[in-house]
């Protein structure tokens, strides 16, 4: 953990003119997104790989959909921590460390039981994007600020299409 922590903080010469001190407090809330989004994509491909019932075919494909943007949000959320001259800590193992995101249950079979676990972490994790973005803002960084409006408002899209599976 105290390797983490440090790994954490290793930090490079930029030439972006946003204060050193809240360019660290930026860097940790992306590498934190980071994390999630990592847990999220690994934890969307599970439910891709296992779900189950007579809509198989189209929740497979769904959350094969989902998976892709989350890959994307975990490139942009690394690459927006090395541009800020931040250590991106983006292995699988340093994901699961940091995640705040609950595992994946492993005892569901019902295809809707599926599409709730997908959809109760997606809303958690477009949730807290959505507080990153007031957070990065009053830290200066309207740039990190527009990506995690921009991926908070494609997650709350996907978050809709999960959930009117549920409403009706
Ligand atoms: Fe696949």
């Amino acid at each position: 953990m105290a390797t983490q922590v440090a790994t954490r903080a290793r930090t490079f010469k930029t030439s972006v003119d946003i204060p050193a001190d809240a360019r660290g407090k930026v860097v940790r809330v992306l590498n934190q997104h980071l994390a999630d989004s990592f847990d999220l994509l690994s934890q969307v491909k599970q439910a891709h790989w296992n779900v189950k019932g007579s809509d198989f075919w189209q929740l497979h494909k769904l959350f094969d959909e989902i998976a892709a943007r989350a890959a994307e949000w975990v490139d942009e959320f690394a690459e927006r921590v090395t541009a800020l001259g931040g250590y991106a800590t983006g292995t699988a193992r340093m994901a699961a460390a940091s995640s705040r995101l609950p595992e994946f249950p492993t005892d569901i079979s019902d295809s809707m039981e599926y599409v709730r676990a997908v959809a109760d972490r997606l809303g958690a994790f477009t949730n807290s994007a959505r507080e990153a973005i007031e957070e990065t803002d009053e830290l200066g960084d309207a740039d990190t600020a527009d990506l995690f409006t921009e991926i908070s408002r494609c997650a709350d899209k996907y978050l809709y299409f999960l959930e009117a599976h549920l409403q009706g």
